[in-house]
């Protein structure tokens, strides 16, 4: 083969063969496919997109690429009674990873849950968790079977083996705008979530201004694609819309977003955070096989937070060390009485990067303090003067720039019908 013939093929609307398609992401994972190549041929799918039967045999290729694991043993010692997984797609204050996992292991069932870093906008599980003193989000694949058994839930990065030609290109797409297409979005989650030997797995598809999916019709043919290549799969997969053009819950960043969480498994924190949570965990104990359960009862009675603090010890953090707080901070107070009729979930996520909570670039660190903290929802009423947002930073020469992104953010509108008011600044 050729890489210049399989570009060719796409860049003029065909449809790749199967050859060429395991062709083409092996050569790239082994380096014989140039990066120049690839980003050309991302390009064409982005543009002219990929047919069902396209998008398996992509996903096969990459899971292909490298290792799968398993975890049957944990069923079939009878150590855990099954073993299930959620993924977002990415959005803006999603922290549910946080409790979720816990809460599904409070059940007896395995949960794998292989998380990532923050990708522009949009937060990271793993950079969250990170701003707990002491924990680590490298294990091995022994490490995490004896926490998987042990603990039942275990939230880590995937190990390199897992799908390397996903890693490779996911971090080219990053850099040549192509990381919005349904047939590379849904391979590379899937290739990793079938790699990992899941049973199950629930797909939070997320659409709105926050989302990768900004209309619904876009987000429900990505479910539906992720949805298909789990069945062919074998893994049991399930996908729920859920709404990404406001932030989720009341924080947005890294510590801010930890503490939401433990709120969330000390049986409070914000409803819809809580609910989500919920909705999740019932979809995953039902696809485990079980029913009649109120998820939320194990929030309640402290049996999630049992498992939330086993899983944080166990990866070596302190489940009761103080979180990092951010040395400055920023409050934005709203200019008028009214309601509180829009708080995009885009802009928010980006001053919250811009607040140091996510990297400019892969290598950078991120600080843990950091983001923004809401004071009110779509929907409250607020008055003339009360604070909307915290903005947090270690680094206060970041404000500006992240006031910069919230400009038309936030909008208040007038009870009786007068002109929307833009929000204003003050000092904290
Ligand atoms: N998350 C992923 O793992 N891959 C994508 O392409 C988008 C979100």
């Amino acid at each position: 083969f050729d890489a210049v013939d399989v570009i060719r093929t796409k860049r003029d609307g065909g449809e790749l063969s199967p050859a060429q398609i395991a062709w083409v992401v092996d050569a790239y994972t082994r380096g014989a496919v140039a990066e120049e190549q690839m980003s050309a041929l991302a390009m064409a799918v982005f543009l002219r997109g990929m047919g069902r039967e396209e998008i398996a045999r992509w996903t096969d290729a990459m899971i292909a690429s490298g290792e799968r694991m398993d975890f049957s043993s944990l069923v079939g010692s009878g150590a855990r009674s099954a073993t299930a997984d959620k993924h977002s797609t990415g959005g803006v204050g999603d922290k549910i990873t946080l409790p979720l996992a816990p809460l599904v292991a409070a059940h007896g069932v395995a949960v794998p849950q292989l998380s990532g870093r923050g990708l522009g906008h949009t937060g990271g599980t793993l950079d969250k968790l990170e701003s707990i003193p002491g924990w680590r989000a490298a294990l091995s694949n022994e490490e995490m079977l004896a926490q998987l058994r042990d603990v039942g839930a275990v939230i880590c990065a995937a190990g390199s083996g897992l799908a390397p030609a996903d890693r490779k290109l996911y971090a080219l797409r990053d850099v040549t705008g192509t990381v919005e297409s349904i047939p590379l979005i849904a391979s590379s989650i899937m290739s990793k979530k079938i790699a990992e030997g899941t049973q199950s797995l629930v797909l939070d598809v997320k659409v709105g201004s926050g989302a990768f999916m900004k209309d619904l019709a876009s987000a429900r043919e990505l479910a539906r694609t992720m949805v298909d290549l789990g069945a062919d799969a074998g893994v049991r997969t399930s996908a729920l819309l859920t709404d990404m053009s406001t932030p989720l819950g009341l924080t947005v960043g890294n510590a801010v977003e930890v503490q939401e969480s433990v709120d969330v498994l000390a049986g409070g924190g914000p409803a819809d955070v809580v609910e989500l949570t919920v909705a999740l965990a019932a979809e995953m104990l039902e696809a485990s096989g079980i029913t009649g359960v109120d998820p939320a009862d194990a929030l309640r009675d402290g049996r999630a937070m049992d498992v939330w603090r086993a899983m944080i010890a166990a990866q070596g953090g302190d489940p009761d060390a103080p979180l990092p707080r951010a040395r400055e901070s920023e409050t934005v107070v709203a200019g008028a009485d009214g309601v509180l009729a829009e708080l995009d979930a885009y802009r928010v996520g980006l001053a919250s990067w811009r607040l140091g909570a996510g990297r400019a670039r892969k290598e950078d660190p991120v600080q843990a303090g950091a983001g923004v903290v809401l004071h009110a929802k779509p929907g409250d009423r607020v008055r003339a003067g009360a604070p909307l947002l915290t903005l947090l930073t270690d680094t206060p020469e970041r404000f500006a720039r992240a006031r910069e992104a919230l400009e038309g953010a936030v909008v208040v509108a007038r009870e009786h019908g007068g002109r929307p008011e833009p929000a204003s600044g003050g000092r904290g």
